[in-house]
C-alpha cells in the first residue's frame, strides 16, 4: 500500500483524510503532537477504516525528530501537511506563536522531504489569503491582501515558502488547497469537529447552544451589506474537503500537474449568511437556534465564496452535501458527542 503522511491528522481535516485515504487503498501515517486533538481520534479512524493505522507523535517544530520519522516513511508517495495553529482571534494575541509552529513546521516538513526524496506535498492553505475581497466569488487568480491575522498571514507565507522551494527543487510538487469553511462530521460520527473550550467557530457554536451547553449564539454583526444584513461565508462539508485531498495526491502521482505549485478552491461556490445557516440548521434537525445579532467580530470579512470551477475541472472534484446536510451532521455530532460523554 502507499504510504501518505499526513501531518496533523489527528485534527478535524486530518482525521477525515486519513480516513478517506484509507478508503481508496493508501496508507496513512498520521504526525500529530495532540497539541489540539485526542488520542481517542485515532480510535475513531481506526473503527471507520477497520484498520490500524501508524501514528507517530512528535512536535514537527523538531526538525531532529522529522527528519528521523521522514526516513523512517522515505517510502511515502507524498505529505499532506496540516499541521498548524488555526485559531484566528488568538493568532492576533500571540502571534510568535503562530509564526514560530506554523513556518517552522513547514520548513522541516520541506527539508526533510528534500533530503528522503519524497515527491509530492497537499499544503493546507485557506481562503483567508483572499482577505475581502473586491469581486466575488473568488477564483484562484484573484489578488491576494494584506492578511487580517497573524494566523492568514502564515498561510500567505506558506504558500510563498512553497513556491520559492519547489522552484528551485523541481522534483517537488506541492498543490495548495484554499479552504472556505469546513464544516460536519463523518458519518459514523466517530469522528468530528473537537473545540477547545468554547468554539470560535460558528457551526460548533450552534450545537452547543441547541444542546445547551451554550446559553446563546451570538451573531456578530447584523448591518453587513448583504441580503440580510449578517456576514456570508461558503460552508464545505469536512468528508467533501478530506477527498478532495485524496483526488490531489492522485494528481501530483500521476503527474497530471501543471505547474509544480498548482492552488486550487476548496468551497461550494455557494455563499450562506449567518442567518441562512441557522434557518438550515431549524430546518434540518427541526430545532430552535436561541441568537441574539451583536457586534461585528473584529477582522471578519462581511462576504466570500469560491468559484471553484478549476478545482472542479482539475481534480475532476465537485462538493456534494448542501447546506442542510451539512448543518444535520454537525447536529448528529454533537449529539453523539455529549451521549458519549455522560
Ligand atoms: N459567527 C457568529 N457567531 C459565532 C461564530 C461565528 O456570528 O459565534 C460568524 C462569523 O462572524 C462569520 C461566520 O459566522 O461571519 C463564520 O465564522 P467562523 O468563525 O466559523 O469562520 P471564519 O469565516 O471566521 O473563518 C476562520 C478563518 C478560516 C479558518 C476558519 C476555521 O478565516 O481561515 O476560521 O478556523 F479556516
Amino acid at each position: 500500500m502507499k504510504k501518505v503522511i499526513v501531518t496533523g491528522g489527528m485534527g478535524f481535516i486530518g482525521s477525515h483524510t486519513a480516513v478517506e485515504l484509507a478508503n481508496k487503498g493508501y496508507d496513512p501515517i498520521i504526525i500529530d503532537n495532540l497539541s489540539n486533538s485526542s488520542l481517542s481520534v485515532l480510535d475513531g479512524i481506526n473503527k471507520i477504516t477497520n484498520k490500524n493505522v501508524t501514528f507517530e507523535k512528535f512536535d514537527l517544530t523538531d526538525s531532529i525528530a522529522t527528519e528521523h520519522c521522514f526516513q523512517k516513511h522515505k517510502d511515502a508517495i507524498g505529505v499532506i501537511h496540516f499541521a498548524a495553529y488555526k485559531a484566528v482571534g488568538e493568532s492576533v494575541k500571540l502571534p510568535n506563536k503562530y509564526y514560530k509552529n506554523n513556518i517552522l513546521s513547514l520548513i522541516n516538513v520541506l527539508d526533510s522531504m528534500y533530503s528522503n526524496n519524497i515527491p509530492n506535498l497537499i499544503f493546507s492553505s485557506s481562503c483567508t489569503v483572499y482577505g475581502q475581497p473586491d469581486v466575488l466569488p473568488v477564483t484562484e487568480s484573484t489578488p491576494i491582501k494584506k492578511a487580517n491575522s497573524p494566523y492568514g498571514f502564515t498561510k500567505q507565507i506558506g504558500e510563498q515558502i512553497i513556491n520559492d522551494f519547489v522552484n528551485v527543487n523541481n522534483e517537488i510538487s506541492a498543490i495548495s488547497l484554499r479552504y472556505f469553511n469546513p464544516i460536519g462530521a463523518h458519518d459514523s460520527c466517530l469522528i468530528g469537529e473537537l473545540p477547545n473550550g468554547i468554539p470560535n467557530n460558528l457551526l460548533p457554536y450552534i450545537t452547543q447552544t441547541v444542546y445547551g451547553i451554550r446559553e446563546k449564539l451570538h451573531v456578530f454583526g447584523g448591518d453587513y451589506n448583504t441580503h440580510d444584513g449578517t456576514a456570508i461565508r461558503d460552508y464545505i462539508h469536512v468528508v467533501d474537503l478530506a477527498k478532495a485531498h485524496v483526488k490531489s495526491i492522485e494528481r501530483l502521482e500521476k503527474k497530471k500537474n501543471e505547474a509544480n505549485h498548482e492552488f486550487f478552491n476548496l468551497g461550494t461556490g455557494i455563499g450562506y449568511s449567518v442567518l441562512d445557516v441557522i434557518n438550515a440548521f431549524e430546518k434540518s434537525t427541526g430545532r430552535k437556534v436561541n441568537y441574539e445579532i451583536v457586534a461585528k467580530r473584529s477582522g471578519d470579512v462581511e462576504a466570500v465564496y469560491a468559484n471553484t470551477e478549476i478545482a472542479n475541472k482539475h481534480l475532476g472534484w465537485k462538493a456534494k452535501l448542501n447546506i442542510e446536510d451539512m448543518t444535520k451532521s454537525a447536529w448528529d455530532w454533537e449529539e453523539k458527542l455529549n451521549s458519549t460523554k455522560s
